[in-house]
């Protein structure tokens, strides 16, 4: 029987949640849903119908309501005379500070807004964002709002390859970046990539660029324009339009089974909804007096719904950080949480686990009292991580919510609720009110407690993904298709006796490093466009710090040799093709793969190899020799 941690009687008094939304969600859940659209949003016109689900699984929610994501995310709070109250709270990596109020902000989303307007962007066009984690993400991502113009934010640690390719997929016109960012005090260059990735035929016409480190970067007079010169001068008044519930928002790409990632698109009112809902409910947000912190990359979807949408819509004030928990020193984050006072933190296991590993002391030596949730997001956190972060984070004073979701999902979809739920180190227990999921097996038959199977969502919820941009098949065939009616998730998931879901990973072809999704496809695909490589495969090999690590067994063609330098090349490829993230950890030369007789790689086989364990059954091999051949190689060659 795991331990439990019951909410202390003073935090359940004053929690936002209650154990009455379950019951209020189970009894008419879309009429729970049309409440928080409500109560949390304004609208410009009211919604005639909840949810529209007769063209599933395409999905319509608040058929006929208008609004505007920016103006309910900035502009209401000034109206309602909040105007002063610090919406961000900025930190730079060299030690630069700047507070943003929300009457701030609404100045600086209104000129972007215009400096956009300017630059030729109207309702409808796609904007690509590839910035450091500066004040001007947010802004952009928010001008865009305002327009209609749905975003396309790239992490800024894609390569320009990869970059050129989200740009083409959504035929981006303008790209918004910077001369570079800070990652650990040094400044690191941002603009070579986006010249790189729209030299030649490009859809791209202007790109904005924000000077952040003031490094010389080469210009294109014809195309590239300084914000400074377009944003700062442009009027700090625009009045927002409303648009309809279902206009896209943005595109944001993630990796999928396939070597091409999917460009997965949210749309307005149901992703507001769901995004402000659970950021008040799972962080059990007081806006007036919480101090918020998700230690994300804009670039990721936590970043869009956890520091973007949710909390400004919510009126919370955050802090934003631009840089590496260990610059200049590895207690940089606990001296900012100190600082600011920070009293709810959202962070992802693997920095979890890197901040246990470089000792108790370091937190320990920051004043961590004003604390009182703490979050998980990513990938599984395992219960030795979850109690580490309770105890010497959290002082053992606050409840942590290990939250499950996806990009596709939108927001939080499996959580404790702070305050209500008896929290369970290592599981993310429980569907939140208003969304219905199932651990099914292979026949889509339902499981029962002590049972092991796939995860589905078996109703749509707001903040669902509305598809694929450009290829609504991908998108049906993708997630919809595995079994009729239900949602799949790719991930495996347990219900413990108690009924509690324990989330045990991809069961698909994607790797989650460090809490960042990656393809074996894509990554293969960088390798063999390199011209010494003849075949590769890779696989995510569990790895005690990030989750899982990728190992790449690459099989070289005739000519070429076995070298040191060969494995940093191909290692180095990769990081070019994709980015740095993708990098694997090892690259193991072979002559052979493992093969079934329809001539399917047995990745199974492989990962039994990366993970140092005894391989287990070759029967289905095609030829049952090779994994005697590539384990000899392996001892030989090393
Ligand atoms: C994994 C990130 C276990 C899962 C928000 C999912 C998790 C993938 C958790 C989505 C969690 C995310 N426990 N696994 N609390 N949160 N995952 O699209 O495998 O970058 O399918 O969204 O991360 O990753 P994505």
């Amino acid at each position: 029987m795991p331990e439990t941690f019951p909410p202390s009687p003073e935090f359940a008094a004053q929690a936002v949640a209650g154990a009455a939304l379950y019951d209020e969600a189970a009894t008419d859940r879309e009429a729970f849903w049309a409440r928080q659209a409500r109560e949390l949003l304004s609208w410009d016109q009211d919604f005639h119908q909840t949810l529209d689900w007769s063209d599933a699984p395409f999905a319509e929610w608040f058929v006929g309501g208008r609004l505007n994501v920016s103006y309910n995310c900035v502009d209401r709070h000034v109206l309602a005379g909040r105007g002063d109250k610090v919406a961000i709270h900025f930190v730079g990596e060299p030690g630069d500070r700047r507070d943003i109020t929300y009457a701030e902000l609404q100045r600086e989303v209104s000129k972007a807004a215009n400096a956009l307007t300017s630059l030729g962007i109207r309702k409808g066009d796609r904007v690509a964002i590839y910035l450091p984690m500066i004040p001007e993400a947010v802004i952009t991502m928010l001008a865009c709002a305002r327009l209609g113009a749905p975003h396309s934010v790239v992490f800024g640690g894609f390569s320009a390859d990869a970059l050129r390719s989200r740009i083409e997929d959504a035929q981006a016109s303008l790209v918004v970046t910077a001369d570079g960012g800070y990652r650990r005090s040094t400044a690191s260059l941002l603009k070579p990539a986006v010249d790189a990735a729209v030299s030649g035929d490009s859809p791209v016409s202007k790109v904005l660029v924000v000077r952040r480190t003031k490094s010389d970067v080469a210009w294109d007079d014809s195309r590239d324009v300084w914000w400074h010169d377009v944003v700062d001068g442009a009027s700090d008044q625009h009045t927002p339009e409303a648009h309809d519930s279902e206009h896209p928002l943005f595109i944001l790409y993630t990796s999928g089974t396939t070597g091409k990632p999917k460009g997965i698109f949210h749309t307005t009112g149901g992703y507001l909804t769901q995004t402000a809902y659970t950021h008040k409910a799972v962080f059990d947000l007081h806006a007036d007096t919480d101090v918020y912190w998700c230690t994300a990359d804009v670039g990721w979807i936590t970043g869009h719904s956890y520091i973007v949408y949710g909390p400004l819509a919510n009126g919370a004030t955050q802090v934003i950080y631009e840089g590496t928990p260990d610059s200049p020193h590895r207690g940089r984050w606990w001296d900012i949480i100190a600082e600011y006072g920070v009293t709810i933190f959202y962070t992802a296991p693997t920095a979890i686990r890197t901040c246990m590993k470089w000792g108790d002391d370091i937190p320990a030596a920051a004043d961590l009292s004003s604390l009182r949730v703490l979050g998980s997001v990513g990938e599984p956190i395992n219960p030795e991580a979850w109690r580490w972060y309770h105890r010497v984070v959290g002082g053992g004073r606050c409840p942590i919510v290990d939250t499950w979701w996806q990009t596709e999902t939108g927001a939080i979809m499996i959580s404790p609720l702070p305050g209500v739920t008896a929290t369970k180190p290592g599981s993310a227990q429980v569907p939140l009110p208003g969304i219905n999921v199932a651990v099914v097996d292979d026949e889509a038959k339902p499981l029962g407690n002590g049972e092991s199977g796939l995860l589905v969502v078996t109703e749509p919820w707001p903040s669902m993904l509305r598809g694929i941009w450009g290829d609504p098949e991908r998108y049906r065939e993708t997630y919809w298709s595995r079994f009729e009616g239900l949602y799949f998730a790719g991930d495996g998931a347990k219900k413990d006796e108690d009924g509690d879901l324990w989330l045990l990973g991809r069961v698909d072809d994607v790797m989650n490093v460090s809490g960042h999704r990656l393809s074996t496809a894509e990554i293969e695909s960088a390798l063999v466009s390199h011209p010494s490589v003849a075949e590769a495969a890779v696989v995510g090999a569990t790895d005690e710090t990030t989750g899982q690590a990728v190992c790449a067994f690459v099989i070289l063609r005739g000519t070429a040799t076995e070298t040191a330098d060969s494995v940093t090349e191909l290692r180095n490829h990769v990081a070019k093709e994709i980015g740095p993230i993708a990098k694997p950890r090892q690259i193991m030369i072979v002559a052979e793969l493992p093969k079934t007789r329809s001539g399917k790689i047995m990745r199974r086989l492989l990962r039994d190899i990366a993970e140092n364990r005894e391989v287990g059954d070759t029967s289905t091999l095609a030829d049952t020799n090779v994994m005697n051949l590539i384990r000899t190689g392996l001892t030989t060659s090393s």
